[in-house]
């Protein structure tokens, strides 16, 4: 049975692991647009700490499971499951490797739901990101990455061992070379006046076409936005994505979608959603937000 958890007349967020809702409710070539932000393989245990939930939610450590891995292998299409084999060479079986292939198995699910015109962004860090690449050019061909997006940003605390870390990497793949792109712009300031250069009352600029380092403030603890919900993304971030790669009454499909933040920008930006998340109160505090969402349209 296919039952959300939460539906509006704009899309839907189901409950429970991300392949098995796949593989039961989500149709071949019936999405436009996927963001996918999985845990990163961090080695931490999350906790939310808002006034709208509070607790330990979700977990990001991984061990190595023999069987798991075969299963992968198995239901990988074949340059998927090659790209495992040799991600097996370096990492060994490994945690790391572990994580590598229950996203592969998650990835193929994307890859069969993704309509041949769509686009898909993988949320990642240093961590995972090479390998996680590697994995996508096997999947979808190495030509059709169209960027590693740097999103850079600044919040508390730094080694003193090395620079400090503070970026993410999001990985853009498109399934064919027809797609929607919808370039973006960004407001640079100029100190002097030159050709071309417009002018307000803060002193001269131009909308420039974005580049793939985007700076956008994270979601901080006094942020309007925050809900307290572990690793929410802003709303900016987001909302680019979904400007650039949509069309207004597309299907935007967030596989890990946590509180909602994808969810909230398709939804502001005209696009039906789907959502689903493992976690019952990963659904509820997102529910929220799109509640409100819908009040301020
Ligand atoms: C990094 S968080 C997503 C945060 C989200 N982008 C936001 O802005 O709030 C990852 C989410 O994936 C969920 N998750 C992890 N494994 C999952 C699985 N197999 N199926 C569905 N959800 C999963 C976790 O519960 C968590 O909410």
């Amino acid at each position: 049975m296919c039952v959300p958890a939460f539906s509006t007349s704009s899309g839907a967020i189901y409950c429970g692991d991300n392949v098995a809702v796949l593989r039961r409710c989500i149709p071949h070539r019936s999405v436009d647009l996927i963001y996918a932000d999985p845990p990163f393989n961090s080695g931490h245990a999350y906790y939310a700490t808002g006034k709208r939930c509070e607790g330990p939610r979700f977990h990001d450590v991984w061990h190595w499971d023999n069987v798991a891995y075969r299963r992968a292998l198995a239901e990988s299409p074949t340059a998927l499951a090659a790209a495992l084999e040799a991600l097996r060479g370096i990492l060994g079986e490994s945690g790391a490797l572990a994580y590598c292939a229950a996203l592969a198995v998650c990835l193929g699910e994307l890859r069969r739901v993704l309509k041949d015109t769509g686009s898909l962004y993988l949320h990642c860090d240093v961590r995972m990101s090479h390998y996680l690449r590697l994995m996508l050019d096997a999947l979808f061909g190495r030509e059709r990455c169209r960027n590693e997006i740097v999103w850079a940003y600044r919040t508390g605390g730094a080694g003193k061992r090395h620079f400090a870390r503070k970026h993410d990497v999001i990985l853009f793949y498109t399934a064919s070379d027809e797609y929607t792109f919808h370039p973006q712009r960004e407001r640079v300031r100029y100190r002097k006046r030159f050709f071309g250069a417009q002018r307000d009352a803060h002193g001269y600029y131009a909308d420039v076409l974005l580049r793939d380092v985007w700076e956008i403030p994270a979601v901080l603890n006094l942020s309007s936005e925050r809900t307290g919900y572990p690793t929410q993304k802003p709303l900016a971030l987001l909302e680019r994505i979904i400007a650039a790669s949509s069309n207004v009454g597309d299907v935007v499909l967030d596989p890990y979608c946590g509180s909602g933040t994808a969810l909230v920008a398709a939804q502001k930006l005209g696009r039906r959603w789907i959502g689903v998340d493992a976690s019952a109160d990963a659904v509820r505090v997102a529910q929220a937000r799109l509640s409100e969402a819908q009040i301020e349209r």
